[in-house]
């Protein structure tokens, strides 16, 4: 692994463990995230998104209102509107440069349901409870904000590429432990082209 994998997987490992270490990180990750835009779209190959997909076919109900946190080029937005034409989509990340990325691969189609913006994670913009769906494909989770955002009976995607070889990995176990006191209470763990998921679900009587 280089050293700009090591750093995210060191960032994600502290910020998950303790969230308040996360103004140390937050700008040198933003740096090495606006430094790789550029090349990110061409840097994952086509099994990328097959946990993603694998975890989609699990949901309940197709999705009105998806959040994608940590968007980098979008491909997961692009994903889930493609799968649900029906979904507003709404892809946040840290770095300008991922975002401008994302607007600029955004297919016209998909542009009037497709929204991309500069946001962090730990303080996501919008109201509580805004989500039917929010995903995490490759992403740090700040476990509270995604709490505050998903809807009574909303639906959480945690996905990584290459499972526990993914430099920002998180354990399936961590995420459970750290989402069902935060009233999630319906898990289940994937597998699919060499990637792995988690789907969780809020409880719907909050
Ligand atoms: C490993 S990349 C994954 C990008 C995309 N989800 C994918 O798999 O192609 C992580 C992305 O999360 C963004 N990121 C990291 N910390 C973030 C935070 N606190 N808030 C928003 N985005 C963040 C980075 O800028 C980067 O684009």
């Amino acid at each position: 692994m280089d050293a700009g994998r090591l750093f995210a997987r060191l960032a994600a490992r502290a910020v998950v463990a303790r969230p308040a270490l996360w103004r140390l990180f937050r700008w040198p990750l933003r740096a090495q995230f606006d430094a790789l835009a550029p090349a990110w779209e061409e840097l994952l190959g086509p099994e990328a998104l097959a946990s993603l997909e694998a975890a989609l076919d699990c949901l309940d109900a197709p999705p009105a209102r998806v959040l994608d946190v940590g968007t980098g080029t979008g491909k997961a937005a692009r994903l889930v509107a493609e799968r649900f034409p029906e979904a507003e989509v709404l892809g946040v990340d840290l770095a300008p440069a991922m975002v401008e990325e994302a607007r600029r691969l955004l297919l016209p189609e998909l542009a009037d349901r497709v929204r991309f913006q500069v946001a962090d994670a730990s303080a996501l913009p919008g109201p509580d409870r805004a989500f039917d769906l929010v995903v995490l494909l490759n992403m740090i989770p700040f476990f509270d904000e995604l709490a505050r955002v998903i809807a009574p009976g909303g639906s959480l995607v945690v996905a990584h590429v290459s499972g526990p070889s993914t430099p920002i990995w998180t354990p399936p176990e961590t995420l459970r432990a750290r989402l069902a006191p935060l009233g999630f209470d319906s898990f289940e763990e994937l597998a699919a082209g060499g990637g792995t998921a988690l789907v969780a679900r809020r409880n719907a009587a909050e």
